[in-house]
């Protein structure tokens, strides 16, 4: 038998529940039967059974020897990579942990601008000095795509930096040329991490973009929650060749993942695993199908645009995983924003999220045509209610940033440097403390550390007024912001 349709772990963990032993340690709920009878009558109780801690004979997340080497090891193999890792804490630990390993203090890290918040989080463990790289934006669909190799090229000559941080494909499924990408900075005999957070899904089918483990990036993240079947919180991470220095990036998940992972998240990553390995590309098919009739069908409905692989080759579009569905609303006179909240409030519908222009669908192996034709008919409704009625709107540009931004701190210094609260609007000329992301698609536009200018000022303004949601700063409604005093 394949060896990808063993589950080691989850296996372990059942052959271990059987033994019914009498149980003196954590989780102090005791197998369930310390649980509140509501809760359990909700989820049943073989979750709480599964709910297990670090005892003998169901291995150590931080020192796996056991079946959960077994497992990772089995994730190793059903990607290619050198070694792959569980993770607990997203990608977001997987980012921190990569940027703790690459960086350090007074090292220098290319990132690209449009990296996620847990960027900021790396930079602030791994006392670095960012520099950061300019991505493309594609004008018509007001959203930013990837870096173009040329600029990464004319960057690595300009700088003397330790390694590469870019995200790669952006949160729309646009996918740069990764491969390409990758060869530049190892031809700098340089490590490049990939955010690929949104691509866990690409390895296993061949109408997907080409993973950044395929391209052989050093390390590579990836949400298995966000596109493959395991639990939320739960992520993995691959690494490749011979310029990452393992010990440290062991050392740095040790530091930063819990004592006490969930058994139950790290039982859903073997599991998602082994469905992968062993029928992912059967699965991705049927999604992929799924997610074309719904792109069809969409634009078939008037007012409404959904794009696909023909904008291959404009503006740092090199590649398109067409599980995304991006819809552009402008045609129906209404804001993305607007059209969420009448799919939630009115129709029924819940998407991944809304910009001024778009909303954006996730298709995946968990979608049907019945689902699907819930977006379709609730879409329909909005047509007809709304198009020929009011004027289409202009584009408006949304995930482009003001500028490169002028970093006058490093994040690490800035966050832990002497602070005062100053009114948001009094805040130009100033170093943020803090970061000032907008989400979606949860970017920061000001890290710690940034000068705050004019331009990001009335650029967070505009779009704060068009319903984006401000997250990472201590005032949630950004009236105020902590600066260096
Ligand atoms: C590009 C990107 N990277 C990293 C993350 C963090 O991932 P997680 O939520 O798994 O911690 C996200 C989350 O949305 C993301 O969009």
């Amino acid at each position: 038998m394949n060896d990808q349709y063993r589950t080691p772990y989850y296996s372990g963990l059942l052959a271990y529940i059987a033994k019914h032993r009498a149980s003196f340690h954590m989780p102090g709920h005791k197998r369930g039967r310390g649980i509140h009878p509501d809760f359990k009558a909700f989820l049943g109780e073989n979750v709480f059974l599964l709910d297990l801690t670090e005892v003998q004979g169901v291995d150590y997340l931080h020192k796996p020897t056991g079946i959960l080497r077994e497992a990772m090891d089995l994730l190793a193999d059903a990607y290619g990579a050198k070694e792959s890792f569980f993770l607990v804490n997203g990608s977001t630990v997987g980012n921190e942990a990569a940027l703790m390993t690459v960086g350090g203090p007074g090292k220098k890290i290319l990132i690209a601008r449009n990296s996620h918040r847990s960027v900021v989080g790396g930079l602030i463990l791994n006392g670095s000095i960012p520099v950061y790289l300019p991505v493309n934006v594609d004008p018509e669909l007001g959203i930013t795509t990837s870096v173009s190799p040329e600029v990464l090229k004319e960057y690595l000559e300009k700088n003397d930096v330790d390694g590469v941080f870019l995200t790669n494909p952006n949160y729309y499924g646009i996918s740069g040329n990764i491969s390409e990408l990758v060869d530049i900075v190892h031809e700098h005999n340089l490590p490049i991490i990939v955010d690929e957070a949104h691509g866990a899904h690409f390895h296993f089918h061949q109408a997907l973009p080409l993973s950044a483990v395929d391209a052989g990036a050093d390390i590579v993240v990836e949400s298995t929650h966000k596109t493959l079947s395991s639990m939320t919180q739960s992520s993995w991470m691959h690494i490749n060749g011979n310029r990452i220095d393992e010990d440290l990036l062991k050392a740095s998940l040790r530091t930063l993942q819990s004592s006490s992972p969930n058994y139950v998240l790290l039982a859903s990553l073997d599991v998602a695993r082994m469905q992968m390995a062993t029928e992912g590309s059967q699965l991705l098919s049927a999604a992929l199908e799924v997610a074309q009739y719904l792109r069809t069908s969409i634009n078939a409905i008037p007012g409404l645009q959904c794009f696909g692989r023909e904008r291959i080759g404009r503006y740092g579009i090199f590649d398109v995983d067409l599980t995304k569905i991006t819809i552009n609303v402008l045609g129906l006179g209404l804001t993305g924003y607007k059209v969420e909240q009448l799919l939630n409030d009115e129709l029924g519908v819940e998407v991944e999220l809304s910009d001024p222009n778009n909303i954006l669908a996730f298709v995946t192996i968990g979608d049907d045509y019945d689902n699907a034709d819930k977006l379709i008919k609730a879409m329909k409704s909005l047509s007809e209610n709304y198009y020929g009625k009011l004027q289409p709107l202009e584009t408006a540009a949304v995930h482009t940033f003001p500028e490169l931004p002028d970093v006058v701190l490093t994040p690490r210094e800035a966050f832990f440097g002497e602070k005062k609260t100053v009114a948001f609007k009094d805040s130009v000329g100033a170093v943020s403390a803090e970061s000032v992301v907008l989400y979606p698609p949860g970017i920061p536009i000001i890290a710690p550390g940034e000068r705050i200018t004019e331009e990001s000022y009335e650029y967070i303004i505009k779009r704060k007024e068009e319903g984006a949601e401000v997250q990472g700063t201590a005032d949630p409604e950004l009236e105020f912001i902590e600066i260096l005093k």
